[in-house]
């Protein structure tokens, strides 16, 4: 299948590594900045005879791949994503797959009526652990379930937001929930399924070099009749400390933690041997981004060939975008937000919430 990836800075070498380890042909590697490609090829020296474009559509007008991952900022996502979607192209978006959820509806919208796939890239979902609680889940061995919370404690601090000018912009990214507590509110939601009402507070404490948050505090009201606490911050001294999911249901207890929800850390139910299944279902990877890319990418290919909807869909990026807008909304607003929100919300009507722009 014909491949090629647009943006190619810091999340890149995990597309690309994804991307050969699912032997797909690379037919064109595009960034704005020529040089930001020339390390990938250096890095890996597979694709050091793909071409090189600076212009995403010439590249889909001329090498037409199959399939198209979008890795620039996330302001871009959607223009970029549209364009692909008309060229008829498959997509994979990195996440959030848009700042506005007009945009993502559009890019759902548009996927249809071209008839191809989009894929959200929440690769978390694809850890072991993750895949471990989502069978548990899938196959009711939880019982009711009762509340669920998921936390974030990461760090970042200056020079990461110095590396790209872009990151906790409300225009091109959002901040710690947006940027980095994305993936655990997908995965808390798509646990727990969909959100009736949010409360939540978000501040600046720690960041006064950027406009948005570097902490967020949430209660979630599920449909269901559970309950969901979501913890996310920049903010931990000195360094990345921990992401974890704990579910708590009727008939099991459960944990995944590590830095990245990588390793399952308890699992509780009846008659199981709690210490063999968190040895068989913990991962260990050299940066917080982990293992999932490639799973996510194998998805995607086989949803295409056999015309089906990824695992990670574009509804489901919809649905983390609408939660972490609803948050963003309630810290507005000061009031219970209930869900689903009116698809006119977008990441720059947040704009001044922390400091004057
Ligand atoms: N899934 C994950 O775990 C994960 C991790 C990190 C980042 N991300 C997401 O990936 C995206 C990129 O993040 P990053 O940290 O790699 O950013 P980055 O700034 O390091 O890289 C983005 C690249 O996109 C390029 N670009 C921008 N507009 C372009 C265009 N029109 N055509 C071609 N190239 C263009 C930029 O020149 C830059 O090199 C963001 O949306 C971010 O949220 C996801």
């Amino acid at each position: 299948m014909r491949y090629a990836l647009i943006g190619c800075g810091r999340i890149s070498v995990n597309h690309i590594q994804a991307a050969l380890n699912n032997n797909l042909e690379i037919v064109g590697l595009c960034d704005l900045i020529p040089e930001r490609v020339n390390e990938k090829k250096e890095k890996f020296p597979l694709v050091k005879d793909v071409p090189l474009y600076t212009d995403y559509v010439k590249m889909l007008e001329e090498v037409k791949p199959t399939l198209v991952a979008i890795a620039t900022e996330s302001g871009e996502h959607a223009k970029i994503a549209k364009e692909c979607i008309r060229h008829k192209v498959n997509v994979i978006i990195e996440k959030p797959i848009s700042l506005a959820l007009s945009d993502a509806r559009e890019i759902i919208n548009l996927a249809n009526e071209y008839h191809v796939k989009v894929c959200a890239c929440h690769q978390n979902r694809f850890n072991k652990a993750i895949q471990k609680i989502r069978l548990a889940l899938e196959d009711g061995k939880f019982g009711r379930i009762f509340h669920a919370t998921a936390n974030i404690r990461w760090n970042r601090d200056k020079s990461y937001y110095e590396q790209a000018k872009w990151r906790g912009t409300w225009e091109q990214d959002g901040g710690a929930l947006m940027n980095q507590c994305i993936h655990n509110i997908d995965l808390l939601r798509w646990m727990l399924g969909d959100v009736e009402e949010v409360f939540a507070y978000t501040d600046n404490l720690n960041h006064d070099y950027i406009a948005a948050e570097d902490l967020g505090v949430a209660l979630v009201k599920f449909k269901n009749g559970s309950y969901g606490i979501i913890e996310g911050t920049t903010n931990i001294y000195p360094k990345n400390l921990e992401e974890t999911l704990y579910i708590f249901g009727e008939k099991g207890t459960v944990k995944a933690g590590g830095s990245s929800v990588n390793k399952l850390e308890v699992w509780r139910f009846e008659g199981e041997d709690e210490e063999s299944v968190l040895k068989e279902n913990s991962e260990v990877h050299q940066n917080v981004y982990g293992l999932g890319h490639t799973p996510l990418y194998k998805d995607m290919i086989e949803a295409i060939n056999e015309d089906r909807t990824p695992y990670v869909s574009g509804e489901d990026g919809y649905k983390a975008l609408e939660l972490v807008l609803a948050i963003y909304l309630s810290k507005k607003t000061h009031s219970k937000v209930t869900l689903p929100l009116s698809e006119s919300v977008k990441s720059t009507d947040f704009k001044g919430l922390f400091k004057e722009e």
